[in-house]
């Protein structure tokens, strides 16, 4: 598996379904501060990280957090599922306000071992019916094509669990001058 080099400070955008194991992919590669994770901002707000009335506020509150970090020129990782385009858009948005890049890891594991991984979980475990829609929609948009045209400044789009743990990543530090621009609107940096 190539080493997957990300310029330090970029956005990573992590994308799969629940169970696909990106918190699992997060913690390997990424120190605890860097992760924004929807999972874990629902806890703290719901204090059930599987309450769904609170899905809301927790995106509004990593929404803004990933705001803070962009503004403080931090690299942060999203950890959320991200399978459908408005949630991966909102995200995109925000890192280019600060002239941010983003670079999506797909997390495009079979079916049946996400759904394995997710019901053999000590803690939370989320419907089978939520997780199959959740790959059905990644599915739709890889078939599509439909990452290749968001605008990410690299994606890397992983297929098996051999490639998952076979995944280093090495960090670039790279001053934010030095950073590609990426769609940025009229008075945008
Ligand atoms: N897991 C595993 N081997 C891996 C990756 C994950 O056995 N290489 C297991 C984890 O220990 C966990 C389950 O699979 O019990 C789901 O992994 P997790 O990282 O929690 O998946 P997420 O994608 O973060 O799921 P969610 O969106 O629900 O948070
Ligand atoms: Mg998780």
């Amino acid at each position: 598996m190539a080493e997957l080099a990300i310029p330090d400070p970029w956005v990573v955008l992590l994308i799969g379904a629940a169970g696909s194991g990106k918190s699992t992919l997060a913690a390997r590669h990424f120190a605890p501060q860097e992760i924004l994770s929807s999972d874990a901002l629902r806890g703290a707000i719901a204090g059930d990280e599987a309450d769904q009335r609170a899905t809301g506020a927790a995106f509004a509150a990593l929404h803004r957090e990933l705001e803070r970090r962009l503004a403080a020129g931090r690299l942060t990782v999203i950890d959320a599922t991200n399978v459908t385009v408005a949630a991966r858009a909102s995200i995109r948005r925000l890192a280019a306000a600060h002239a941010f890049p983003c670079v999506a890891i797909v997390l495009d594991l079979p079916a049946p071992l996400v759904q394995a991984r997710n019901a053999a979980r000590a803690g939370r475990v989320v419907p089978a019916g939520p997780v199959e829609r959740q790959l059905a929609r990644l599915a739709a948009t890889l078939e599509a094509g439909t990452l290749a045209v968001e605008g990410y400044a690299a994606v890397l789009h992983l297929r098996d669990p051999e490639a998952v743990a076979a995944l280093t990543i090495r960090r670039v530090p790279t001053p934010r001058a030095a950073t590609p621009r990426v769609a940025t609107g009229p008075g945008g940096r």
